[in-house]
C-alpha cells in the first residue's frame, strides 16, 4: 500500500492565538490544507499538555479551548478539509504513551533541548512535575497515533519530533515495522521562524505582555505597532538606523510582500530599498511602522471578520470539535490494535495464542 500523506500538528490551549502563531504555522496549515497534497490532517489542541504546566489552572485551558478553536477557523482551517479535535478527548493517546514510556530513559528526556529551557522558564528547579518532564513522550504518542508524516511546526519543537523519530525506530526495532517516522516542516521565511515581541524580545508571550492577537481589534494592533521596539539609537529621522534586530523590520520581513509598497508606500519598490533608506538616514521610525500598520491590518482584517462570524454560533464550534473527536479518535483506535498486536498484548483476538495455551496445557495434564 502507497503510504498516505498525513499532516499532523496542534497548540497548547493556553491562550489566545498570536500573529506569532499565525507566521510561524498556521498560515502555513491553511496552504497546505488547500494544497490538495495530503490525504489527511489532523490538527489539535493539546490541553492535556497545557494541563503539565498549568494543573492548578484548568479554567485557564477550558476557556482557550474554544478561544483557539475560534482562532483556527478564523485563519481558515476547513473543518470539511481537516479534523480539529482536542487530546484528552482521544484516550488512545494516554495508551500509547504509557507504552511509549518504556522506551525512553530518563538521561534522553533531560538531554531535550526543548524541556531543558522550558523548565528553566517556569522556575520548576527540583520540583517539575512528572507529567511535564515526560510530555515530549506523550506529544511522540500525539504524533504517531495518526501516522503522520508532516508535522508543521516552530523550530523550537525539532527537539520533539527527533524524539519522537528514536521512539519510533525503537518501537519498530523491537516490535516489528508498525509506526510512521514523521518529518518535520519548518517555515520557510526565515523571519517567521520566530517572531519576536512587540518590544523586541525574542518571543511573543502572554506573561511578557508583547503579543499581537490575531482577535485584537484594529485599533489595538495600531496603537501595539506605534510603540513597538526600534533601533534605540535611532533619535532624530535624519541618523542612520539599524534594520538588524529591529522589530519593525523583523515584521515587514515575515509580512510585506512587493505588492503593498506600490499599494501603500509606492516611493519604495521593496523592502530592500526600504531597508537601504533607513540604514542610510532620513527615514523615521513613524512612517516605517505606520506602513506596517496597512500590511499588518490586510492581513488580519479578514481573519478577525471571519472570527466574528463564527462566535454568532458557539454551540456550532463546539459541535464541531466533538465530531473531530470522533474522527481522530477512529484513526487512533485502529493504530492502538496495530500497536497492540505488535507488542504482543492482545490477547483476546489471538485465536492462535489460546489454542496454543490450551494444547500446552493439555500434553502436561
Ligand atoms: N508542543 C507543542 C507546542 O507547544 C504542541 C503540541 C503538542 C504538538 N503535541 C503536538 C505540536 C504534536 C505538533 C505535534 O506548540
Amino acid at each position: 500500500m502507497k503510504q498516505e500523506k498525513i499532516i499532523l500538528t496542534g497548540d497548547r490551549p493556553t491562550g489566545k492565538l498570536h500573529i506569532g502563531h499565525y507566521v510561524g504555522s498556521l498560515k502555513r496549515r491553511v496552504e497546505l490544507q488547500n494544497s490538495g497534497l495530503y490525504d489527511k490532517i489532523f490538527i489539535f489542541e493539546a490541553d492535556g499538555q497545557a494541563l503539565t504546566d498549568n494543573i492548578d489552572n484548568p479554567e485557564k485551558v477550558r476557556q482557550n479551548v474554544i478561544e483557539v478553536a475560534l482562532d483556527y477557523l478564523a485563519c481558515g482551517i476547513d473543518p470539511s478539509k481537516s479534523t480539529i479535535f482536542i487530546q484528552s478527548q482521544i484516550p488512545e493517546l494516554c495508551e500509547l504513551t504509557f507504552y511509549f514510556m518504556d522506551l525512553v530513559t530518563v538521561s534522553r528526556l533531560q538531554r531535550n533541548p526543548t524541556v531543558k529551557t522550558e523548565i528553566q522558564m517556569r522556575n520548576f528547579e527540583t520540583s517539575i512535575p512528572v507529567g511535564f518532564f515526560t510530555y515530549p513522550i506523550s506529544q511522540a504518542a500525539d504524533i504517531t497515533a495518526f501516522k503522520a508524516t508532516t508535522v508543521p511546526v516552530g523550530e523550537d519543537q525539532e527537539p520533539m519530533l527527533e524524539q519522537a523519530r528514536e521512539i519510533v525506530r525503537r518501537f519498530n526495532y523491537i516490535y516489528g515495522e508498525t509506526l510512521v517516522e514523521p518529518d518535520i516542516l519548518l517555515p520557510d521565511n526565515t523571519a517567521c521562524l520566530r517572531l519576536p515581541g512587540t518590544d523586541g524580545k525574542a518571543k511573543m508571550s502572554k506573561s511578557l505582555g508583547n503579543c499581537i492577537y490575531l482577535s485584537d481589534p484594529a485599533d489595538e494592533v495600531e496603537k501595539k505597532i506605534r510603540s513597538m521596539y526600534t533601533d534605540p539609537d535611532h533619535l532624530r529621522v535624519s541618523d542612520p538606523g539599524k534594520v538588524e534586530g529591529n522589530t519593525v523590520f523583523t515584521y515587514l520581513d515575515a509580512f510585506s510582500r512587493p505588492e503593498h509598497f506600490s499599494r501603500y508606500l509606492p516611493d519604495y519598490a521593496n523592502l530592500d530599498e526600504l531597508k537601504a533608506h533607513y540604514r542610510r538616514g532620513g527615514l523615521g521610525d513613524v512612517k516605517v511602522k505606520k506602513f506596517l500598520s496597512a500590511v499588518m491590518q490586510e492581513e488580519l482584517e479578514p481573519i478577525r471578520q471571519r472570527r466574528k462570524e463564527f462566535e454568532k454560533d458557539i454551540p456550532a464550534v463546539y459541535d464541531m470539535l466533538r465530531q473531530g473527536c470522533e474522527v481522530a479518535r477512529e484513526a487512533a483506535a485502529q493504530t492502538l490494535s496495530e500497536v497492540r498486536r505488535a507488542m504482543k498484548i492482545n490477547y483476546f483476538e489471538d485465536e492462535a495464542l489460546i489454542a496454543e495455551q490450551a494444547a500446552r496445557f493439555k500434553t502436561q495434564a
